[in-house]
């Protein structure tokens, strides 16, 4: 059987720089390791982390309570204010924010700073979004609907520079820059949309319209790996999602003479890697 492996399958380069960061801390430090979230949405690496020693904590409030050690910042960084009250609490940071991430906070902190107000398109509870809010020297709006622009009350002769969360579509940001410049504002757009998902779903659709099977990896209610088994159900009738490699059917795939694989942005290569393993035997 000829198996082909989608290469931007699974982790993003932030994500996996960020997974690596911890593991390595984990294996070097003895005193308290903490993320400051979740490391990943993946409740197995999770697990496995706080195995090592490595625990999540949710809140500024939560870290106060802790022995102090070390805080790892996840790739979907933090606000200036957490940052500041982490390092006040005496604590060592490791911060894996992502660089692409890192890049929109210091465009909103010095276009702010200059006096532009900032307009983040995106959705306002992401801990993304949250962080780069943080950022902002004064007000920044956060839009995600037409709707939302509609309800901006910042004067007309006010400039506004607008950046959109990494993981944003780019069609609908287009669409929503087109809205804002419409109402006559002077804008600065960077587009600061991370590649990495679109580029991970182009490669499916290109290895899925070409074997007679194909495997999605991911995690049931991860809505980035629901829409790659989407687009890859639409080119190949045979696309199996699973979770891991016990939920493949081995029995299915016996007369099949090429498969595909790919994985969501939150699956182990060592997940992958089981699949693939198997696929060939
Ligand atoms: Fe990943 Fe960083 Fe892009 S975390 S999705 S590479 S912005």
């Amino acid at each position: 059987m000829k198996v082909t492996v989608a290469k931007n399958a699974g982790f993003c380069f932030g994500v996996e720089r960020a997974v690596n960061r911890a593991y390595e801390e984990a294996s070097k430090s003895d005193k308290p390791i903490y993320t400051y979230g979740p490391i990943i949405h993946n409740e197995q690496v999770v697990e496995d982390l706080e195995q090592k020693g490595i625990k999540v904590v949710n809140s500024l409030e939560e870290l106060s309570k802790k022995e102090i050690g070390t805080v790892i910042i996840r790739s979907h960084g933090v606000s200036k204010n957490v940052y500041t009250k982490i390092e006040e609490m005496g604590m060592n940071i490791v911060d894996v924010t992502c660089p692409f991430v890192k890049k929109i906070h210091k465009i909103v902190e010095e276009e702010s700073s200059n006096g532009k107000i900032i307009v983040i398109v995106g959705n306002d509870i992401h801990p993304e979004v949250e962080g780069i809010k943080g950022w902002v020297n004064g007000k920044s709006y956060v839009v995600n609907s037409e709707e939302d622009i509609n309800k901006l009350n910042i004067p007309l002769d006010k400039e506004i520079c607008i950046v959109s969360q990494t993981t944003f579509n780019y069609n609908k940001f287009q669409y929503l820059v087109e809205i804002i410049e419409k109402k006559g504002y002077y804008i600065n757009v960077v587009n600061t949309i991370c590649n990495a998902t679109h580029l991970r779903q182009v490669e499916a659709r290109k290895v899925s319209s070409s074997v007679d099977a194909m495997i999605v990896i991911g995690g049931k209610h991860s809505s980035n790996t629901q829409k790659l088994y989407e687009i890859c159900k639409n080119e190949c009738k045979n696309t199996y999602y699973i979770q891991t490699v016990e939920d493949l059917d081995l029995c299915e795939l016996k007369t099949i003479e090429s498969i595909g694989i790919t994985a969501g942005a939150s699956t182990p290569n060592n997940i992958i890697e089981e699949v693939h393993t198997i696929c060939q035997k």
